[in-house]
């Protein structure tokens, strides 16, 4: 089918990877005369849904977190309108690196089939799943890319997202982001462990460290708005969803991904759920190795570790008003060392507003 009159894309990106992808795809689609309309899907108070008579193309675009679609994404596909067209094309933006000449891809887990079955249940055809190894924001794990790196990864990625791009518009199916379904299967419980746990544990291990001038770039720019002032410093809720663009924007470089900080809470964690399971055992006499206790001490298991992890952590930032506190976490904080560098997006793109063409 190559008779769309316009193309729309939803997208929503942490750092830019997943924005600069959806405007490639809108530029060759303006090069075939199709109204592209790209959105960012934070703002959902303006988002503009296609009319049936405008005979669209529907695409979405987000990064991979935690071999899953982040939050975000998910939530707006499950609350997408069904039945606006007949296909949909969807692009994940994974953790591109280069070792040496070698161009290393990302992992997607379920994060291209978790929202195509989603879809599906709703009447979509999925023709396109594309992943697109664009480089990596993961600032926690590892400091960002050089600059000569990244922009390799991006004359690389943009050639293959055109290609993308293209091969759909003309009516052509691209399947590339199944060839890996056998080991995105096997990812799929760390994909659920992350959904459940993991990304609420992460948001608890940012910190706003004594560079901070309380600009409140980071609170205005969030996409989920999880950062609010609480006393004088930005504090993370539970719903920030780690997407990297307050770390990696804060023109101070005053947010860091606290590993000392991150690494007591776990410590308390374990020594209290330790605590809290042998006295659930004696108490009720329970047999440990039962399957259905098995189920449960999982469920007990992450839920402590997000009650523990939240209320450390306010304790936590109420102890940065001490200086010792705060340098200690600094500190002890992988992304405050001076060669750990943030990524930062390479071209001056569009801001994150609806563009119309
Ligand atoms: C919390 C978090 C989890 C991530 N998980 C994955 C992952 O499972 N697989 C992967 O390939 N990349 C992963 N990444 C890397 C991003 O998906 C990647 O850098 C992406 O290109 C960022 O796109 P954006 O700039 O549009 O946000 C993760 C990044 C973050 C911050």
């Amino acid at each position: 089918m190559d008779n769309w009159k316009s193309l729309y894309i939803y997208f929503i990106s942490g750092t830019g990877n997943a924005r600069i992808s959806s405007e490639w795809i809108a530029d060759e689609a303006g090069k075939k005369g199709l109204k592209t309309v790209v959105q960012q899907i934070d703002r959902l108070e303006n988002i503009v849904i296609p009319r049936a008579d405008e005979k669209p193309l529907i695409g979405f675009a987000f990064p991979t977190h935690g071999f899953n679609a982040a939050p975000i994404m998910l939530r707006f596909i499950a609350g997408f309108p069904p039945g606006l067209c007949k296909e949909v094309f969807l692009l994940n933006t994974r953790a591109g690196m280069k070792l040496y000449k070698l161009f290393m891809p990302g992992l997607s887990g379920v994060a291209l089939l978790l929202p195509a079955f989603i879809l599906w249940l709703k009447g979509y055809k999925c023709i396109g799943f594309r992943p697109v190894d664009l480089p990596s924001n993961w600032i926690p794990l590892h400091p960002g890319l050089k600059k000569k790196v990244i922009e390799s990864i991006f004359i690389r990625c943009e050639k293959i997202v055109r290609k993308f791009a293209n091969k759909i518009l003309t009516g052509k199916k691209v399947y590339k982001g199944l060839e890996s379904t056998p080991v995105d299967l096997l990812l799929s419980p760390i994909a659920l462990g992350y959904y459940v746990g993991g990304r609420f544990f992460l948001s608890k291990t940012f910190i706003a460290n004594y560079n901070c001038n309380n600009c409140g770039l980071c609170i205005k720019e969030c996409p989920t708005s999880s950062i609010k002032l609480v006393g004088t410093r930005p504090y993370w809720k539970l719903t920030c969803e780690s997407c990297m663009r307050c770390l990696n924007h804060c023109p101070q470089r005053a947010i860091e991904a606290a590993h000392g900080m991150a690494t007591a809470f776990w410590i308390i964690f374990t020594a209290v759920n330790a605590q809290v399971f042998i006295f659930i055992i004696n108490t009720l006499n329970i047999q440990p190795d039962v399957w259905w206790w098995k189920l449960t001490a999982q469920v007990i298991g992450i839920g402590g570790m997000i009650l523990i992890a939240t209320v450390l952590y306010r304790i936590m930032h109420y102890a940065m008003g001490l200086k010792a506190v705060k340098y200690l976490v600094r500190f002890t904080s992988l992304t405050a060392l001076p060669f750990w560098r943030r990524y930062r997006f390479l071209k001056n793109s569009k801001n994150h507003s609806t563009s119309v063409k």
